[in-house]
């Protein structure tokens, strides 16, 4: 395992951790060693402490020394630059000895943990250095992190380019939102359960919400950030992923050909708006400061490397509508944001309300709405909402909730949510990961509504206090649907 970017933020909080967690389960194999490049020349050995103290800080569970001494004796630092390219040359050859002395077989996962305009530099240099090129029967998988490509344009050109020095079943892109087990379970839940799939369409569901909100705010990332803001941040990634594991179609088999293949097709089949619909269908916000619980927040356009006038949303809601004949007419509304009140991420599945007539001449008010909801932060959990009678003589209604908790029935170790994605690479499924077709549908469903906002600026963008439900025109956005979302964050 080749890894760029071994002495930044993500090998030593995610990777290694995740890499400390397969060996203690016995999911490595015997012969692994992970090689860890650098800009500058650095002595393995200081590399190797740094990731043990690392690993001290970020493992889920308590570390054995035996575990980790091992996974990390097997660690090289080697140096290289891709705009250095005979350093890649002195690369490949270092490989070859490091192979032929550990027994490695020559399989090589290269990983591209570095920010993302680092993908394509290295990526060209491994491919001319001829690292890439697969040979006496051993495998070479290259993984690339998130962000893929900034807009629609940006993601093709990447592709493009990835796919000219990897053929796709080579390339892993990741997105760690499929390393949630949660997420995992929406395909085991629709498609091994016999009652979901007859009611999962427009005839009976009413509308699809979907929530990823956050009480942190920018943090340490601003400059990041303030380029980025929560749309592209979020929504063509991690939100999309949600909204295609719960409205794709059945796939005929359980591999990634056929899932990816779902999937890619119902974000084909989201309809792109004009960029006046996508005004009309879409709040942006930006936190002020504000308090979230002892923690006072300031205003976003303080924070470090952030522009004192920046239009940068930290908020998004959006409407969708998925144009085919599951789910035409059943309106998806996504929200996302930081510094709001709780954290929490879901899926709400609205069912369609039954009729009121039977109730009309007795004391109940209303009926309380069906929800199933798919809880992923801060429970892991399934829960569905329906009406029961209160007992008494009288009639009355209100409702109740019936709720599946991961916790309840399985005892699972802790973990980074990186296990799975790391060892199905080396395993070479890549059901978990992203193809090509799939992240640009992704972007060509948000690509308005990022060209809309660049050309509103200032106008339309709402300001929302620190610690708060976000902007109220995101309830509006419902509202004038006469919906509303399942509950607010904060009371
Ligand atoms: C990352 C985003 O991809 O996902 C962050 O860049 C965000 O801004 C994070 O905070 C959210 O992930 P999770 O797993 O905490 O929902």
């Amino acid at each position: 395992m080749v890894i760029f970017g071994v002495t930044g933020d993500l090998t030593h909080r995610l990777v290694i951790p995740a890499l400390y967690n397969l060996a203690e389960a016995g999911l490595l194999p015997e012969t692994f060693c992970v090689v860890g490049i650098t800009r500058k020349e650095i002595a393995s050995d200081e590399l190797r402490a740094s990731l043990m103290d690392g690993l001290k800080r970020f493992a889920t569970r308590p570390v054995r020394q035996d575990v980790a001494d091992k996974l990390l004796y097997c660690v090289t630092a080697i140096s290289a630059d891709p705009s250095d390219p005979p350093s890649f040359d002195r690369l490949r050859e270092r490989l070859e000895k490091l192979e032929a002395a550990r027994h490695t077989g020559g399989n090589r996962l290269f990983y591209l943990a570095t920010p993302p305009d680092a993908f394509a530099p290295i990526s060209s240099e491994l491919g001319r250095a001829g690292l890439l090129r697969e040979d006496q029967g051993a495998w070479r998988r290259l993984v690339v992190e998130k962000p893929f490509g900034t807009d629609l344009a940006s993601a093709k050109a990447l592709n493009a380019h990835l796919l000219g020095l990897v053929p796709e079943h080579e390339l892993y892109r990741i997105d760690h939102y499929l390393g949630k087990e949660t997420v995992q379970n929406i395909l085991v839940m629709r498609f091994a359960n016999g009652m979901f799939e007859p009611i999962w369409n427009r005839d009976h569901i009413d509308h699809v919400q979907i929530t990823v909100a956050e009480t942190l705010g920018v943090g340490h990332r601003g400059s990041f950030y303030d380029a980025t803001g929560a749309l592209r941040d979020m929504v063509p990634n991690h939100l999309f992923q949600l909204l295609s594991l719960v409205a794709m179609e059945p796939p005929s088999q359980f591999n990634a050909h056929a899932v990816r293949t779902a999937k890619s097709a119902v974000l084909s089949a989201i309809q792109i708006p004009s960029e006046h619909d996508a005004l009309a269908n879409s709040v942006r916000g930006q936190y002020s400061a504000g308090q979230i619980g002892d923690t006072t927040i300031e205003d976003y356009r303080k924070a470090r490397n952030v522009r004192s006038d920046s239009t940068t949303e930290t908020y998004a809601a959006l409407k969708l509508n998925i144009d085919n004949w599951r789910w035409a007419g059943v309106p998806f509304y996504l929200r996302t944001g930081k510094a709001l009140g709780a954290k929490r991420t879901e899926v709400a599945i609205k069912f369609k309300q039954a009729p009121f007539a039977m109730f009309r001449c007795t004391p109940v008010q209303q009926l309380s709405q069906n929800y199933l909801v798919i809880g992923i932060e801060p429970a892991e959990s399934i829960s569905l909402q329906f009406n029961s009678k209160i007992p008494g003589p009288q009639i009355a209604i209100d409702g109740v909730e019936m709720t599946f908790r991961y916790k309840d029935y399985f005892k699972v170790a802790p973990s980074t949510g990186y296990e799975t994605l790391i060892h199905d690479c080396m395993i070479g499924d890549n059901i978990l990961f992203q193809r090509a077709d799939a992240i640009e549908a992704g972007w060509a469903a948000v690509q308005p509504f990022l060209d809309a906002w660049r050309k509103a600026g200032a106008d339309g963008l709402q300001i929302y206090p620190a610690g708060s439900n976000g902007p109220a025109e995101a309830d509006a956005l419902l509202a004038r649907d006469g919906r509303s979302w399942r509950e607010p964050l904060v009371r």
